[in-house]
């Protein structure tokens, strides 16, 4: 694993992200929404407004996970999220993002066919990644299984208070989503995670130092062969 304690994980992760898609024009990229990665998407989007970043017209994307319960098109679903932060900027067709299926008729197969569309796609080949306060990845929160594949989930009480931000109140945060499991994520080909503040320094210090465990599930991460991970002072205060 490699850890790079930068004040500038936006453009280097932009950089990466940059160099893949001009190697492979129709890269495949699986994207998590929340605080962390913004600053990424941020600087992907100013260079492609500036003429400076590659096409992304040929790019796949596969988000990581998905709330269950937001009626159809909800501001915050995850799919309206990295289409409104990202996609649409960059100029991704709508069509070429795809995101697991909250419908109550899709639900009962939506994780074996989100599965089956990632493989179809060739498989992601970068997938960026925040942590959960409670070492969480994507939606796997502690007691994931480690060979996990893409499933409906419950979320703890930590994590709804943490993503309550975005709604009017931690009651409207949806108890259950979808996620890419933790064995989906070890797929892809090359792991990036980004955390930065002092609400992260803990969970980043049992990922990135403490035995790889379903405890924390972020610390999959040291069993992946290409993982890197992009920290502020204050995410990397407790290693
Ligand atoms: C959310 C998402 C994760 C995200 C994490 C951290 O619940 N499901 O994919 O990485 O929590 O979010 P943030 O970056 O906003 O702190």
């Amino acid at each position: 694993m490699e850890v790079v304690i930068t004040d500038a994980a936006g453009a280097l992760a932009a950089d990466t992200i940059e160099a893949l898609v001009r190697a492979r024009p129709d890269a495949v990229l699986g994207l998590a929404t929340g605080s962390s990665p913004l600053p990424i998407y941020q600087e992907l989007i100013a260079r492609h407004r500036a003429g400076t970043g590659p096409s992304y017209d040929a790019v796949r994307c596969f988000t990581l996970d998905e709330y269950v319960g937001l009626p159809a098109g909800h501001p915050e679903s995850y799919r309206e999220t990295i289409l409104r932060e990202l996609t649409d900027d960059l100029g991704i067709a709508r069509e070429r993002v795809q995101s697991p299926d909250p419908t109550p008729d899709g639900l009962p197969t939506a994780g074996a066919r989100y599965e089956a569309a990632i493989e179809a796609a060739g498989g992601v080949d970068l997938q960026v990644l925040g942590i959960g306060s409670d070492g969480h990845l994507a939606f796997n929160e502690p007691g994931s299984s480690l060979a996990s594949a893409t499933r409906m989930k419950t979320l703890t009480a930590q994590t709804r208070e943490d993503n309550a931000r975005f709604f009017d109140s931690v009651d409207d945060v949806p108890h259950h989503v979808l996620t890419q499991g933790l064995g989906t994520i070890l797929r892809a080909g090359h792991l990036v995670m980004i955390a930065s503040g002092p609400g992260k320094a803990a969970a980043v210090a049992a990922a990135v130092e403490g035995p790889v465990s379903a405890t924390c599930p972020a610390s999959v991460l040291q069993l992946h062969p290409h993982a890197t991970v992009l920290l502020d002072d204050a995410a990397a205060s407790g290693l």
